[in-house]
């Protein structure tokens, strides 16, 4: 890729919105926390983890990404691991993350919620030190009962004043939003934001849920709902903010080729479209390199992928001052490109 478009997204201010702090979990980390608890893992070494890592469909991956999470136990290693991440993202101009934990994939094999929570919580405070804000969003697993996803809410309740909001991920088809509506309509009552998985492998049918039924704040993924025009119309009137994750659609084959991916198209329809990772340890990049894959294989322009940019504070839980004042950092850095 072209230098200065290269150089252009490496110092462009930016924050992710959609990422799974599991599925950062990179594959040396995976061996020295497995070492340090004397944990066994299905894999001899590091490339064995990477050529498994080929996958052609969600479930796929969902299958290796729950195995690995199980090398978590301590509170020291959930702090590590969202540590790792945190720097590792310092490094792409990130000053803002809203991540995904998943509970249930924890307190499940008896890992209680406070080891998990506590640790993540220590590494996201040290993460203001080295200039990187964040929230966190406790992600309800939809292949598990909305009754287990209350006893989870439950045991988050003395966490609630530190989780911003509460998310749905795993499986998507055949688990609609609307399964649980009644577990999305307690953490709104709790005063926590909203947002789901909807329309990665799912129909156009489950965004329309999110929005109607759960009334989410945010779609994660969403590719799906072009689809649906009249969908794409409520989006775009909404400003409601969908989180693409580029490499991982290519990766779940969600996309077959990344110049097929809607991304561009987004964009030129008016939705508000962020640029996130995912699982980065997994589909091969950080949010960086999700911004070049598109910028190559879309040809995006500086000035789109300054919106992109933008969007990503804009869409964020953020407060309107915050959020304004990343959104002028932005123009402020596009017009010393001379992009404005
Ligand atoms: N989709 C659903 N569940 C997930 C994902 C995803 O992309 N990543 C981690 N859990
Ligand atoms: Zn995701």
């Amino acid at each position: 890729m072209d230098d200065s478009l290269a150089s252009f997204i490496a110092g462009l201010p930016k924050a992710e919105l959609h990422l799974h702090l599991e599925g950062s979990f990179e594959p040396e980390q995976m061996f020295a926390i497995a070492r340090r608890n004397k944990a066994d893992i299905p894999f001899k070494s590091v490339e064995e983890v990477r050529a498994a890592y080929r996958f052609s469909n969600l479930q796929d991956f969902l299958d290796i990404y729950y195995r690995a999470a199980e090398v978590l136990r301590t509170e020291e290693d959930f702090h590590d691991l969202t540590l790792a991440y945190l720097k590792r993202v310092a490094a792409d101009g990130v000053r803002h993350v809203e991540v995904f934990f998943d509970p249930q994939t924890h307190t499940a094999r008896g890992i209680p919620f406070a080891t998990v929570a506590g640790g993540i919580l220590k590494a996201l405070k040290e993460g203001d030190g080295f200039g990187i804000t964040s929230k966190l969003i406790l992600c309800f697993l939809r292949h598990l009962s909305e009754e287990d996803g209350f006893a989870t809410f439950k045991q988050a309740e003395p966490w609630l004043d530190h989780i911003a909001g509460v998310g749905l991920d795993s499986s998507e088809l055949g688990h609609p939003p609307s399964q649980l509506t009644h577990l999305f309509d307690a953490a709104r009552a709790a005063g926590l934001k909203l947002v789901a998985h909807a329309g990665e492998e799912g129909p156009a049918a489950y965004v329309w849920e999110a929005l109607d039924i759960l009334h989410v704040d945010r779609i994660d993924h969403g590719n799906r709902s072009l689809d649906d025009p009249r969908l794409v119309a409520r989006l775009a009137a909404e400003q409601m903010t969908l989180t693409v994750c580029p490499l991982s659609n290519f990766k779940l084959c969600v996309v077959k080729d990344m110049a097929q991916h809607p991304l561009k198209r987004m964009l030129d329809l008016g939705l508000r479209a962020t640029v996130n990772s995912d699982d980065p340890a997994y589909f091969g990049g950080y949010v960086n390199a999700n911004f070049a894959a598109v910028a190559e294989a879309l040809a995006l322009s500086k000035a789109e992928l300054a919106t992109l940019a933008k969007n990503s504070f804009l869409g964020s839980f953020l407060d309107e001052d915050a959020k304004a004042r990343h959104a002028a950092a932005v123009d402020t850095y596009a017009a010393q490109d001379g992009q404005l």
